[in-house]
């Protein structure tokens, strides 16, 4: 077992006893008064990763920028209100996410409703609130819209999404961009050409810009100059200039010391390149460019701890060492086969190393959440925590076995803040309700 520090927020330190502290504070003492399992957001590692791309888009592009949060990643009441302050935007994919990102307090103009199968009642709710923009993904949508808005007898601004055929070195569930993708216009069959088309032409459709996602947990820049590239290319065919052009999200973060570290400034130096290049062919302003980070604004900041129950060795030799959360809390694992460090909260590593299995506590033997590491003897008590665990965690989460999600704390300026309280089974659980 490494350690795995440099994997954490950027405030966390082990005391002279080798504890984990994070934001200045115990993380023992914290899971003592809020309980355990437990997730913690370093804000100062949030603002610090918003920093960079900031100042990456200051000193690198000369055209307007807006970066707006995937909202998919990992939102809350108290998360979304946080980064309402920031002066971020917000890129929502449902009725919920709109509910909470107006309850938070954002402006209607940041926000911008993504999905490729939005519902009426949805896209009625981001009519009535007046946001910029409904991205449009495919036609029967934009048809279905354009019957809203002249019911409703209302201009409304849209994005139309591309899918440029672009493919991206990811995970595939996470691949977005390539031609076959259940997402977006596709370019090549003219669908796209299509869709600007008839939205040019409408009266009650305001096309202001075009938007692709090409993929998630992506670290070559390469993609994200192409797929603008061919968005250009596309909009001069049809004789449109966007007034702005998002290429998504999907920057990637590193969750294990293996893995690869994306640099941010590169990618922002290639997209800002290939629009000045392509921009400035054509004679056009350049674009307003928005970005929309999920994974690169909270992975790093968020931290799931743990607490050691059972402690075993399978017949096979493997030393099993299960904690009080897993699958249901953070299904990455045993959906895409994540990978992910694990680091001891109350002390360094040492003594005998074992080769072990960190697993949850749910009913199937997929609920692990690292199948194969390095661990020292463990015992009951004890507290484990998985770095990178920001982004994609709480947001999949499930109630599976009638778990209740974990507590969330905001730490900053010495203070942790509740951002979203443990559920109660007794009283929050959908399974204490019959109806009656
Ligand atoms: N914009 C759009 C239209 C998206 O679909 C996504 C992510 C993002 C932005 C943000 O991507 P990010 O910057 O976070 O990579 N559940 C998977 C990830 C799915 C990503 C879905 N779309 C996981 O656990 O890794």
């Amino acid at each position: 077992m490494n350690e795995t520090l440099s994997l954490f927020p950027i405030t966390t330190r082990r005391d002279e006893k080798g504890q984990m502290m994070i934001a200045g504070q115990l993380v023992r003492d914290l899971v003592q008064q809020y309980g355990s399992p437990l997730y913690l957001y370093d804000g100062a590692t949030l603002r610090s990763q918003l920093d960079v791309l900031r100042t990456a888009f200051a000193n690198h592009y000369r055209g307007g920028f807006e970066i707006t949060y995937a909202a998919k990643a990992y939102f809350s009441l108290g998360m979304a209100k946080r980064m309402a302050a920031m002066g971020l935007g917000v890129d929502v994919v449902s009725l919920g996410e709109l509910k909470v990102a107006k309850k938070a307090g954002f402006s209607p103009k940041m926000v911008h409703f993504h999905g490729n199968n939005k519902t009426v009642p949805e896209l009625l709710f981001a009519m009535e609130w007046g946001i910029s923009d409904i991205v449009v993904d495919n036609l029967s949508e934009l048809v279905l819209l354009e019957t809203m808005a002249i019911e409703r007898k209302q201009v409304i601004n849209i994005w139309l999404r591309i899918t440029p055929g672009v493919k991206v070195e990811t995970h595939r569930y996470w691949q977005t961009g390539d031609i076959a993708s259940k997402f977006g216009l596709p370019i090549y069959d003219g669908q796209a050409s299509e869709g600007i088309r008839f939205a040019q032409a409408s009266r009650w459709l305001k096309l202001r810009g075009l938007h692709t996602h090409v993929g998630s947990q992506v670290f070559d820049a390469a993609p994200y100059g192409e797929a603008l590239k061919r968005l250009i290319g596309l909009a001069g065919q049809e004789e449109f200039i966007a007034a702005e052009l998002s290429p998504g999200g999907g920057l990637g973060v590193q969750y294990t010391l293996d893995d690869k570290v994306a640099d941010a400034v590169d990618w922002v130096r290639t997209m800002s390149a290939m629009l000045e290049k392509e921009c400035g062919k054509r004679g056009w302003p350049l674009p307003k460019l928005l970005l929309e980070p999920g994974r690169w604004l909270v992975g790093q900041a968020g931290v799931s701890v743990y607490t050691v129950g059972a402690v075993k060795f399978s017949s096979d030799g493997t030393y099993i060492v299960a904690v009080d959360g897993g699958m249901a809390d953070n299904p990455r694992t045993a959906m895409y086969q994540a990978k992910y460090e694990a680091a001891l909260v109350d002390r360094l590593p040492s003594g005998m190393r074992n080769r072990a299995s960190l697993v949850g506590k749910y009913c199937e033997s997929g609920d692990q959440l690292i199948p194969m590491l390095e661990l020292p003897e463990m015992h009951r008590g004890e507290l484990i925590a998985l770095p990178v665990s920001g982004a994609y965690q709480l947001s999949m989460s499930s109630n599976y076995n009638m778990a209740s999600r974990p507590a969330v704390l905001w730490l900053e300026d010495g203070r942790a803040e509740v951002m979203q309280r443990r559920e109660d089974p007794a009283e929050d659980g959908w399974w204490m309700s019959d109806g009656s």
